[in-house]
């Protein structure tokens, strides 16, 4: 347990330094990833995105998901790119899931429903996890 979520830390450290490599094709990036710039400078400084990590982190999200290494649960970043532009009504959608568990979008395994999130705390984690878009 511990173990996961030292190594959970360790691959969202390398995720937030990713971006100051990639200056270089800025440019060229903006056009696909409007936005959502997933820059790892200007992600980090994102308050949708500090917010949201800091509730992610609170919970057992991180037991099941990591930002791009498949474990029990999809990567955030597939659930971003699923999810790209789908608005409110996402939002809605995925923060509900997250409160009330569920099944069968990304295959057998369920995930856990969570009672004791607030709507509100749900719907910043979803905030955060679809800034993470690719
Ligand atoms: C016990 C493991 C487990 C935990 C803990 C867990 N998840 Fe999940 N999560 C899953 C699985 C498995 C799926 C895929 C469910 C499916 O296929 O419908 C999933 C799916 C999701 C999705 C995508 C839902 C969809 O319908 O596409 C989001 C968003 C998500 N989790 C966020 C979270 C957040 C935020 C937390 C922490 C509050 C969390 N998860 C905790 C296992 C987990």
């Amino acid at each position: 347990m511990k173990k996961v979520i030292v190594a959970s830390f360790v691959i969202f450290a390398l995720a937030a330094c990713g971006g100051n490599d990639s200056k270089d094709g800025k440019d060229a990036k903006k056009e696909e990833t409007k936005d959502n710039s997933s820059e790892g400078s200007e992600l980090s400084s994102n308050p949708d995105y500090q917010k949201g990590l800091a509730i992610v982190a609170k919970n057992d999200c991180f037991t099941c998901h990591a930002i791009s290494e498949a474990k029990v649960g999809p990567t955030y970043m597939d659930v971003a790119n699923k999810y790209a532009g789908g608005g409110d009504s996402i939002i809605n959608y995925l923060s509900n899931k997250v409160r009330n568990g569920g099944t069968g979008v990304w295959g057998q395994t369920p995930m856990t429903p969570h009672p004791q999130v607030t709507e509100e705390d749900a719907k910043a984690m979803v905030k955060y996890i679809l800034l993470l878009k690719k």
